[in-house]
């Protein structure tokens, strides 16, 4: 018997979403590389890809639109929920907690009905991201406009305006974070969807599992590196200070699966530098591909490259976002991958995730009554 630590190399279920080749940096989407979906799709074209797994044609994707556009408008308590919470808490913190409050705890799972609810989760996540922002920002609440599709909406609730860059820049990174496998909030996901929990329950659990900085959080971390390195010609210092003699992981480094660049990392790299404009952020581009080329120096031969976590968050400062924002804003996208995989799971493969734990305790032990230890 021997325990797979981080349950590496545990294979936990069958998908037809996702496909990654971790050796020659390939994430394909059914079968769609993700260079090409990030080109010429938009989010909900991929949500409906991952759902019904072919490309929608143009009346579906109408069809699949206005489904989530009737959702956009949140319930009232969820409104009342975030209005309510202290404004220093995490956003992540508080997506956990809209998430939660949309249990209803009698959600049954059947095929045709779990189809349907996908489009009111997608639509009330716009709802409830971008009031999670504003409500940070100390701005009144609002519902998004139906008007505008969903990298849209999702700006112009957030920002009161959106440009094509940014939705362009936007759509991108929704596509983007759609789905990676089974990482470990997706792995929380099915956990609780093993149950037979509810939707929004295992929505709830995945978003605790993003939250760390070994996974989700990783975006923050490598962005605050960027930032503590202040100038270009500090870059080498910090790097033989901080990261060459062990002390610290380089953040945005390092993935479980991929062993060379994450093709990921590639997309957000160009979007970064081609919406750098002000003097801040060419410099702060700058200071991350100088950081990029040492890293890759002192890691590559280990297969450790830049993950998809390495240039995003630059990405997501040039479209308007504070930093709190970067992972709630992975979870944002990546809430579509964990209904994917926990409705393809249940519908299809569904059975109990209980695994084992060997037991390294003391032998049997003769209980000693409370007064007598
Ligand atoms: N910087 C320096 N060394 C690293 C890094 C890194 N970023 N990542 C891994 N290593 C080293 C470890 O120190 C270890 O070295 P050793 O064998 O000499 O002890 C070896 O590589 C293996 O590391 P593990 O943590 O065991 O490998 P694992 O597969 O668990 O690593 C992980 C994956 C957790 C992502 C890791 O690379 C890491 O901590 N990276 C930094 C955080 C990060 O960027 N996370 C985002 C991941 S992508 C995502 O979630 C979207």
């Amino acid at each position: 018997m021997a325990v797979s630590l981080g349950l590496e190399d545990v294979f936990i279920k069958y998908t037809g979403l996702t496909f990654i080749d971790g050796n020659e940096g390939i994430l394909r989407y059914r079968g769609y590389d993700i260079n090409d979906l990030v080109e010429h799709t938009s989010f909900e074209e991929v949500c409906y890809l991952m759902i019904y797994g072919e490309l929608p044609k143009a009346q579906e994707l109408d069809t699949f639109k206005k489904a989530i556009k009737e959702h956009y408008a949140l319930p009232d308590h969820v409104f009342e929920l975030i209005r309510d919470l202290p404004r220093d808490l995490d956003t992540l913190t508080m997506m956990e907690t809209a998430y939660a409050s949309l249990s209803s705890g009698d959600y049954k799972w059947e095929k045709e009905n779990d189809r349907k609810q996908v489009p009111v989760i997608l639509g009330e996540n716009i709802g409830i991201i971008s009031n999670i922002y504003r409500h940070k920002m100390g701005k009144e609440l609002k519902n998004p406009d139906p008007k505008y599709d969903y990298a849209e909406a999702f700006l112009r609730n957030c920002f009161d305006k959106a440009d094509p860059v940014r939705i362009n820049a936007m759509n991108s990174a929704l596509v983007i974070y759609v789905d990676h496998e089974v990482p470990a909030s997706t792995t929380a996901a099915l956990v609780a969807s093993s149950t037979l929990s509810d939707m929004y329950s295992c929505i709830t659990a995945a978003i605790a599992a993003l939250k760390g900085p070994l996974h989700g959080g990783a975006a923050e971390a490598a962005y605050k590196q960027l930032l503590d390195i202040k100038t270009v010609d500090n870059v080498q210092t910090w790097f033989d200070n901080n990261i060459k003699g062990g002390n610290k992981r380089l953040m945005g480094f390092g993935h479980r699966v991929y062993k060379t660049y994450d093709p990921r990392m590639k997309i957000f790299k160009r979007i970064a530098e081609s919406m750098g404009k002000t003097e801040e952020q060419k410099n702060l581009f700058e200071i991350a591909k100088k950081l990029e080329d040492l890293g890759v120096k002192e890691f590559g031969s280990k297969g450790i490259y830049p993950n998809t976590d390495y240039y995003s968050g630059i990405v997501f400062n040039e479209i308007g976002f504070p930093i709190y924002m970067f992972t709630t804003l992975f979870g944002f996208s990546r809430v579509l991958g964990w209904l994917a995989h926990i409705t393809e799971y249940v519908e299809e493969e569904e059975r109990l995730i209980r695994p084992r734990a060997i037991y390294t305790g003391p032998g049997k032990r003769d209980f000693v009554k409370i007064s007598e230890r």
